[in-house]
């Protein structure tokens, strides 16, 4: 018998382990340590998913949907997406562990949403391909503990023409390049640390699913992509099409050519390709990241719908989802990369500006310019290492 306690979130009230029983002994808490897993810090990546949901369903005219949750632990997110969603829906949730799966049954007991929810005890891939060959798959979403990878190609299978998947990935240090041989084995990829690693994590997992969409014929649109709280959040529209797919390849995806030395940034398009790894600038080695994906990281049709909603419902993180979407807006032109304050005063053996006042700077001195959502202290913008350090040279 689990130690139990009521909590809410969004629309429902579930039951989780007790944190408080099961974390005593060792004086502080770790939502991995509970006998069935809840993350309280999560709760964002989920109101943003029923958000999205409900922009998918609105954008596309549908009526009725199928969701798939494999890796449900609680089943906090499958329940709130069935009982937040207001469409007629039925949602599968999901796990291989048995105390999961009684858990998440109370849960979905308790919120009477027995005609809208099913519920198994099933390896999550076999679950996708079960529902590949039975049933259309409208929404996947797929939030495991690390790396999404083991379950990508059953939901890429499963997911029908023009079908919604959200993917959790919290494997950041792998992607972020502390460890790039793991990176390379697990996503075919070469990240090392760099000033905007986080971003390059991103765009190396976007990158990697693109390229195992092209695989299956199929393509991906983005609809919303982010980074918060050392989880990254791809959720992305996926077609069918292997023109499409091979142009996806080579307009969407390619190689960023960081210089530690001047701070230079090169972007190549392409893929398959391999840029030379010299710095354009001070002619030094450089180092290649890549194959990743340099499109845009949102869209703003679901970016401006998921606002509307927002200020409708008001979640208790309203303040932050509001800034973290409005940012995602703003900086969807700019390069795929960021320059960090700390960088550029390191590069001018200076202090660090200010991030908004080196933004002002840039912007009156004709530069294109914003925060970033991905660092507090980041900037995207336009202008090179060179270009900044002139502008911040005479602007101070
Ligand atoms: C990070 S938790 C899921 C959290 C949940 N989605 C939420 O929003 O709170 C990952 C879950 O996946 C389950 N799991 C791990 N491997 C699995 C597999 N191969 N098939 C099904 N479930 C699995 C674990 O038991 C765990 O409960």
């Amino acid at each position: 018998m689990l130690k139990l306690v009521s909590i809410r979130e969004g629309l429902v009230e579930i039951d989780i382990p007790d944190p408080e029983y099961y974390t005593k002994e060792r004086g502080y808490h770790d939502p991995a340590w509970l006998p069935v897993f809840y993350n309280p810090r999560a709760e964002i990546s989920r109101d943003l998913g029923v958000l999205l949901l409900k922009a998918y369903v609105d954008i596309h005219g549908l009526e009725r949907i199928n969701i798939v949750e494999p890796l449900s632990a609680t089943g906090i997110r499958g329940i709130r997406y069935a009982k937040e969603l207001d469409r007629d829906c039925t949602v599968y949730i999901n796990d291989l562990d048995k105390r999961a799966f009684k858990l998440m049954t109370r849960n979905m007991i308790k919120n009477r949403l027995e005609d809208r929810i099913v519920v198994s005890n099933l390896d999550a891939n076999e679950l996708l391909m079960k529902l590949h060959r039975d049933t259309t798959i409208d929404v996947v979403d797929i939030d495991p503990y690390g790396s999404p990878v083991p379950f990508l190609e059953t939901a890429l299978l499963t997911l029908k023409d023009g079908g919604l998947l959200m993917v959790t990935a919290t494997d950041i240090a792998v992607l972020y390049g502390v460890y790039p041989t793991t990176c390379v084995r697990r996503y075919q990829s070469l990240s090392y640390r760099t000033p905007f690693s986080i971003e390059t994590a991103l765009r190396i997992l976007i990158g990697y699913i693109s390229r195992q969409a092209a695989r299956l014929d199929k393509y991906l649109r983005v609809v919303l992509c982010y980074y918060h709280q050392l989880y990254l959040r791809v959720c992305v529209e996926l077609y069918e099409g292997a023109s499409k797919a091979n142009e996806v390849l080579s307009k969407e995806i390619g190689y960023i050519v960081y210089c530690p030395n001047c701070g230079h940034r090169t972007v190549f398009r392409g893929y398959p390709y391999t840029p030379s790894p010299y710095c354009k600038n001070c002619k030094l080695k450089a180092i290649l990241l890549g194959p990743l994906w340099l499109g845009e990281l949102c869209n703003e049709e679901y970016c401006n719908f998921m606002l509307d909603s927002l200020e409708r419902i008001k979640y208790r993180h309203y303040k932050l989802e509001k800034k973290l979407l409005t940012l995602l807006k703003e900086e969807n032109y700019m390069p795929p990369y960021y320059y960090s304050v700390t960088e550029i005063a390191k590069t001018m053996k200076t202090v660090e500006p200010s991030p908004s006042k080196l933004r002002n700077l840039l912007v009156e001195s004709g530069y294109k310019a914003t925060l970033t959502h991905f660092d507090s202290k980041g900037i995207k913008t336009i202008a090179s290492m060179h270009e900044i350090v002139e502008v911040l040279k005479h602007g101070r």
